[in-house]
């Protein structure tokens, strides 16, 4: 009945389409992003675009015409826009900003109504929260330069408007000045021309020229504020030429921001020849000093792993050689030694395989750890190579999140493999596949439903829109949800792994430790943490300040490191708890790596107080909050899940090596 409704069928023949869209999308997205290159001609209308307005102090994105700016005479247009786009809250939109190609020009833009109270407020308020316009240009950003104490830095975006340092005053930017930067071109049209036999020679300067062009390689923008006498301001039509404007220094020459008050928004821009070729267009973006600060990361991270690797190698040196070297063949003296040393693992080789405590919940935590990890290292190994550049903005994340739902089939797959290596019967392989599948993206929503109502409150753009938020559940539960039961069902025909020993009927007694075993588990934690904070500095920082990351290569290593570090810390904590006879292994393993989450979470407070001062207000707080959790538990899966397969393979090699008399 509900089908046969027009609207209704309307309904889903838009979901289905927005779906498919969204994959086509994704689809383009792995070209190299923001790499088709656009060549205009001379005079060409090139047309700006607007993001959210952003700021560092309250984290809450808002959209550009909330603020009483011109609105382009075609109307406001949304631009196209990937899952990853929309989720980070980013809303990209035309602008009245628009440029002839290499046409140096001032224009007139428009005059407001005069200021109610309500903008009054709305601008005083994004002033002084020290939102910032940010500007899109052939995908570049607006960059801004300006000198602070000699030195100059660089910001991507301008201010909403300034507030004088002495008086109650706030005034508002109306003049934006533009820098294009732009290469001359007559490339490769004329490739194509010359492939013939006469050869590259031959091309007449007709033809030359026809297949010149100008290619945008950099947009600067210089803000100010101007006062006009509104009156004669008024009597302009929109995009009139107008005198050049001189930027005034002083406050009185300013635009304030006051009730009555009519606003006039201007602009010029000048077109400046660079040597700056169209591919290298993104480093001015770039640019950071702290290659070094990485470097040192790497080589923190490898001085842990000599340390973990060395132990490591001991362990399975005495073994491998009791293995080798026959036991009897030993003098006395050794013979005792070894004894000692080995008695401790070899008298758990009844219980070493016992079923754990909550096994379902293992297997299930660890089906979503090995679903993540797989996420992160082939979204990094794309980044790393390229492919998710920062010109495609949102492509990272929408990227992660196609990739993650497709993984569901291994996540399945291992899930319900191991739940029958532990259990020794396929049996309720449906439940775990569906734990699995409903484990992680559970906890994410619950999140995201939470932070969602919470923005809801405020207004900002930074909330998912329902539309959106069923999307996302649909996505879920059309692809991933049954991937994950096709790998559970793929799990049940493989072959369930075979214990080296057999367990006995009866559980032996763990002596009494002198300290806590999950005291050890979550000391721990540290080593592998201390591979990944300095990283986690710069993906902060990149997240909650706007900054551009881009050393995916050196993320790529660390991220290397870190796996390697998770397995050998979890691999010498399983053997250290077997030698004092504790067989209990599986969560500690799980957790000897896992624990590392607890510090990442505890490190973004620390971030969250000590380098997002600035950052206003309970509910950007609670967004941080919320999305720290996020990151946090996404890090124990993958982590945990990295450290246990490990202790599980070397518990099974160390068991099935030595033969047990
Ligand atoms: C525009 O202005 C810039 C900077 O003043 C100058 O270098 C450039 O030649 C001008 N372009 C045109 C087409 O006049």
């Amino acid at each position: 009945m509900a089908i046969s409704n027009p609207r209704v069928t309307l309904t889903y023949i838009k979901w289905a389409l927005l779906v498919l869209a969204l994959f086509a999308h994704t689809c383009n997205g792995f070209y190299l992003p923001g790499s088709y290159m656009h060549t205009y001609s001379k005079a060409q209308e090139i047309i700006t675009k607007v993001n959210s307005l952003t700021s560092i102090e309250t984290e809450l994105p808002f959209s550009y015409y909330s603020l009483p700016y011109c609105k382009p005479p075609e109307g406001i247009k949304k631009s196209a826009e990937n899952l990853g786009e929309l989720l980070m809250g980013d809303e990209i939109e035309n602008s009245a900003y628009r440029f002839k190609m290499n046409v140096n020009e001032t224009l007139y833009l428009c005059t407001t109504h005069p200021l109610t109270e309500h903008d009054v407020k709305l601008l005083k308020q994004r002033t002084r929260d020290l939102y910032q316009v940010n500007m899109i240009l052939d995908n570049l950003p607006a960059m801004r330069y300006a000198y602070q104490n000699g030195v100059k830095i660089q910001w991507t975006g301008f201010p909403v408007g300034y507030t004088s340092p002495n008086s109650k005053d706030d005034y508002i930017i109306n003049h934006l000045k533009f820098r294009v930067l732009i290469h001359e071109y007559e490339g490769s049209g004329v490739q194509i021309i010359g492939t013939g036999e006469e050869g590259p020679g031959v091309i007449s300067e007709a033809e030359k020229k026809k297949a010149s062009g100008f290619e945008i390689v950099g947009f600067e923008v210089y803000p100010c504020s101007v006062k006009y006498d509104p009156d004669t301001m008024k009597k302009k039509s929109m995009y009139q030429s107008i005198p050049a404007v001189n930027c005034p220094s002083e406050l009185e020459k300013f635009q304030i921001i006051r009730e009555q008050e009519k606003v006039s928004f201007t602009y010029e821009v000048e077109f400046v020849k660079s040597d700056i070729r169209w591919p290298s267009r993104w480093d001015a973006y770039l640019k950071m000093e702290g290659a070094r600060v990485h470097w040192f990361s790497i080589l923190n991270s490898l001085m842990v792993i000599f340390f973990l690797a060395g132990i490591v190698f001991v362990i399975f040196l005495r073994t491998v050689r009791r293995d080798l070297t026959r036991y009897e063949e030993l003098d006395k003296e050794s013979q005792a030694q070894m004894n000692e040393e080995l008695s401790g693992w070899k008298l758990v080789v009844g219980d070493v395989f016992r079923e754990p405590d909550s096994s379902k919940l293992l297997c299930v935590m660890v089906g979503d750890g090995v679903q993540i990890t797989g996420m992160a290292v082939v979204t990094i190994i794309f980044a790393a190579f390229g492919f998710m550049s920062p010109a495609s903005r949102g492509m990272l994340l929408t990227g992660m999140i196609i990739l993650y739902l497709f993984l569901g089939i291994i996540a399945g797959y291992v899930a319900v493999r191991m739940w029958r290596t532990i259990k020794g019967t396929s049996e309720g392989w449906r439940s775990v596949s569906w734990f699995v599948a409903c484990f992680f993206p559970g906890i994410v929503f619950l999140i995201l439903t939470v932070l969602n109502f919470i923005l809801w409150g405020s207004n900002s753009t930074g909330a998912l829109p329902i539309s959106l938020f069923f999307v996302l559940l649909s996505l879920w539960f059309c692809i991933s949800v049954p991937l994950t039961l096709l790998g559970g069902f793929l799990g049940t025909r493989a072959e369930a792994i075979q214990y080296p020993v057999r367990t006995n009927q009866i559980p032996r007694e763990i002596p009494a430790r002198k300290y806590p075993s999950w005291l050890l588990v979550l000391g721990a934690g540290t080593l592998p943490f201390g591979t990944l904070f300095i990283e986690l500095f710069f993906i902060l920082s990149s997240i909650w300040l706007g900054r551009f990351y881009y050393v995916f290569g050196f993320l790529l290593i660390v991220l290397l490191l870190l796996v390697i570090v998770c397995a050998e810390v979890s691999v010498v904590l399983t053997y250290m708890h077997l030698c004092v006879e504790d067989w209990r292994w599986w969560w500690k393993a799980f957790f000897a790596s896992g624990s590392v989450s607890l510090y990442v979470f505890l490190y973004s407070i620390n971030y969250l107080v000590f380098d997002l001062q600035s950052l206003s207000g309970p509910v950007s707080a609670i967004l941080y909050l919320g999305y720290s959790l996020i990151m946090a538990t996404a890090i124990m899966l993958s982590t945990g899940t990295i450290g246990f397969l490990m202790s599980f393979y070397f518990v099974h090699y160390l068991f099935s090596s030595v033969k047990i008399d």
